[in-house]
């Protein structure tokens, strides 16, 4: 299968590796999309994508730029010309799901995205698959390594936030700007990739509200770690009544909490069905050799014309409603709670008063918490799982 890579970064070179390694796959990169020239590829390499989309010969695009634009605008053109398409991008995809799955339906070509959700880890083929014949209750976890790098290493070593975070940039785990990792918007758009597949109707990302831990300090650490609880950053889903509850907050697990256990850039991923039960995954989120490793089962699937990726039985869409979840969290904040809100003080630290508050719906927290920060400078709160 002729193919063309965008991108020869991380991901794009650690795929290009797999395929040459690997020939006994039949999955050729053909050409290459790069914005500078890079001697070792230059025999294929082109700065002009309308060589690579005009060109019949190649049958499927793997798009690992990342970003927004022009990535998009690259996927969308492969799928008109019918090429099959294989991304990382969840960023992309979790914004632009309907168009892009409409695209390749109309257009008869496979769109795969296994990466997307938990780089190396299996999640997304196996939600899907069990979404075919059972009805998905529940889903999510620890999606994001750098955060769970941070929030590790702040329990472990009992560093502040901006100091670990600092750190984490500098061992590669964070970007330069982070404001992806640490708002929560990344585990947002693999939570919203993850509720497409596993309740077969689009999801609006932009509607999943996100709490982040930029906000975390030290001090709020201290305390949990005195409650012998351990903070995670989770991307949760839940069936209620009302329809689909999904959230992106930082939750406090017990010691013994499969999620307490997981530690720097890990991840763990679970989903619970009616019928099967519980199932998790666990595994590197993230990197090259896990990430490369994910595009290359799509690409030997689509190859084959055998994706887990069943766009037909996507339809319709649904905003993910926060109102009808509820638990206590953990709130720290230095501005006035409302009366009655607080149900077990915990004292005074240096950014605020912190307490175990009574159950609150997750939308009225994740507002509570916005305006705190108006008004106080500073707030964290956890949900208590
Ligand atoms: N890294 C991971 O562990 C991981 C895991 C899961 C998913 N992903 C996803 O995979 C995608 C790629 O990530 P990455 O870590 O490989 O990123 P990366 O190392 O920054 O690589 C991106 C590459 O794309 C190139 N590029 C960007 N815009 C371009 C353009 N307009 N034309 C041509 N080339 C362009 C960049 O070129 P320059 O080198 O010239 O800047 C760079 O080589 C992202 O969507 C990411 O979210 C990554």
């Amino acid at each position: 299968m002729k193919t063309a890579l965008l991108g020869y970064g991380v991901v794009g070179s650690g795929v290009h590796t797999l395929t040459k390694a690997q020939p006994e796959h039949g999955v050729t990169i053909a050409r290459m999309l790069v914005r500078r020239d890079i001697e070792a590829i230059r025999a294929i390499a082109t700065r002009d994508f309308n060589e690579i989309v005009s060109d019949p010969s190649i049958e499927t695009v793997v798009e690992v730029m990342g970003g927004e634009e022009p990535a998009l605008s690259y996927v969308k053109a492969a799928l008109r010309a019918k090429k099959n398409v294989v991304t990382a991008n969840k960023l992309m995809l979790s914004l632009h799901y309907a168009e892009l799955i409409s695209l390749a339906r109309e257009n008869g070509a496979h769109l795969a995205f296994s990466a997307a959700v938990g780089g190396g880890i299996p999640w997304l083929t196996n939600l899907l698959r069990v979404a075919r014949v059972d009805s998905v209750e529940s889903l999510g976890g620890i999606m994001n390594g750098t955060t769970n790098f941070i929030l590790t290493a702040m329990q472990q070593g009992g560093a502040d936030f901006a100091e670990t975070l600092a750190e984490a940039q500098r061992l590669g785990y964070a970007e330069a700007d982070p404001t992806a990792d640490i708002d929560g918007l990344d585990v947002r758009a693999k939570l919203a990739l993850s509720c497409d597949a596993a309740f077969s109707q689009m999801a609006d990302a932009a509607a999943v509200p996100a709490l982040g831990i930029r906000h975390i300090t030290a001090a709020d650490v201290a305390l949990f770690r005195q409650l012998g609880l351990t903070c995670r950053l989770i991307g949760k889903a839940e069936r209620t009544e009302a329809g689909v509850a999904a959230y992106v907050e930082p939750t406090l697990f017990a010691a013994d909490a499969p999620e307490a256990g997981v530690n720097g850039t890990g991840n763990v991923i679970s989903f619970r069905c009616t019928g099967l039960g519980a199932q998790s995954f666990f595994g590197l989120g993230a990197g090259q050799s896990p990430t490369a490793s994910a595009v290359m089962q799509d690409l030997i699937d689509t190859s084959a014309g055998t994706t887990a990726f069943d766009l037909a039985r996507c339809n319709g869409a649904f905003i993910p409603d926060a109102s009808s979840a509820r638990h206590a969290y953990y709130l720290r904040t230095a501005a006035a709670l409302p009366v009655g809100l607080a149900v077990r003080p915990l004292g005074k630290t240096p950014a605020g008063n912190a307490c175990i508050t009574k159950p609150l719906p997750v939308s009225a927290l994740h507002a509570l918490v916005q305006d705190c920060l108006a008004v106080g400078g500073s707030a964290f709160a956890a949900g208590l799982a």
